[in-house]
């Protein structure tokens, strides 16, 4: 980072908000897709999916000054290592995460408001994050594969922890089931796992196998028994009374010797270059927030759970 001159730095920075919208706008044209097969005209694209023709040259190009496309001939373009990960058929969810961004997440971001700790996705859109995704199924559907994407590490973490083999794993907020699914291809054949969470998630039961099941409800009500819960991108999305509520719905129901599991993002002091430093940004604006280590062990302490262990992302905690 020391060697970009600062002006570039801050230029860097300051573009971000036009590199997002076009990528989301590239992600929504499924630009990618197109040139799957080779190089494309930026005419033939635009007619395709009914854009205006310079209009798409212009994202492009910007897009591909960056490295994502590469204009190959005036008006011709074609994928690059960074925009492959546009298609549909590749890890990580790239296009979903575009898409939410480049357009619910953009508006409420852009309401952002250092005079109050407000959520502005509520302000914004009149409702919050949650309920807005409920009335919206198909952002609700992207949501859902946005956050299915690149689950095989933390499911290697969970399997490489000591289990007796015959443990229910309840996966709290677990979405559509792509952590648990994964975790149990890597755990013991004993285990079971439950994925819990709200009805309007978008899921393909018939794909969970008969090691898993889905329970819908609200973890601000009440959770299933398990022997160990996971906790994966939950609590970040809440300020700390409405997660201390949640670590208490799971608390009000464990066992003494239930287990809890925690993924989320730790933030480092200092100023090194973090993502969860960012992403922060946007928990702020749905109401949220990435949390230190202290702030970890204190929320997790006042919901009746001790640490165990805080360590590259995983915190395991037990009942006190
Ligand atoms: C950021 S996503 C994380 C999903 C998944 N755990 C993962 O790691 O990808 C948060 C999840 O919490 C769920 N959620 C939000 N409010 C909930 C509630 N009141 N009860 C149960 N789940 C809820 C959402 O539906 C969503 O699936």
């Amino acid at each position: 980072m020391s060697d970009v001159p600062p002006e570039a730095r801050l230029w860097d920075l300051m573009r971000g908000t036009m590199a997002t919208k076009a990528l989301g706008i590239a992600a929504d044209l499924e630009v990618a897709e197109a040139l799957a097969s080779g190089p494309r005209s930026v005419q033939e694209l635009a007619r395709e999916n009914g854009a205006d023709a310079e209009t798409l040259q212009r994202i492009l190009r910007a897009l591909a000054s960056d490295g994502v496309f590469a204009e190959e001939a005036p008006g011709v373009f074609r994928n690059t290592e960074a925009s492959d990960f546009f298609r549909r058929d590749r890890p990580g969810s790239w296009p979903e995460f575009a898409h939410l961004f480049g357009g619910a997440f953009m508006e409420a971001i852009a309401q952002m408001d250092p005079r109050t700790s407000e959520p502005m996705f509520h302000r914004h859109f009149e409702t919050d994050f949650w309920s807005w995704l409920a009335a919206n199924p198909d952002e609700r559907r992207t949501f859902d594969l946005a956050m299915a994407g690149g689950k095989d590490r933390s499911a290697e973490r969970l399997a490489a922890l000591e289990w007796r083999g015959d443990e229910v794993v309840v996966d709290v907020g677990g979405g559509n089931g792509a952590l648990l699914r994964a975790f149990l291809e890597r755990a013991p054949a004993g285990l079971h796992g439950i994925v819990f969470d709200l009805p309007e998630t978008v899921r393909d039961e018939t794909a969970l196998g008969d090691r898993l099941s889905f329970v819908e409800g609200s973890f601000f009500e009440e959770v299933p028994a398990g022997d160990a819960y996971v906790l994966s991108a939950i609590l970040h999305d809440w300020g700390d009374e409405r997660a201390t509520a949640i670590l208490r719905t799971i608390r009000a129901g464990a066992s003494a010797r239930s287990r809890l599991l925690v993924i989320e993002s730790v933030i480092p002091p200092g100023n090194d270059p973090n993502g969860a430093k960012w992403l922060d940004l946007l928990m702020l604006v749905i109401g949220g927030k990435e949390r230190t280590d202290p702030e970890w062990r204190s929320l997790l302490e006042t919901a009746g759970f001790g640490i165990d262990e805080i360590e590259d992302g995983l915190i395991q905690a037990s009942c006190r």
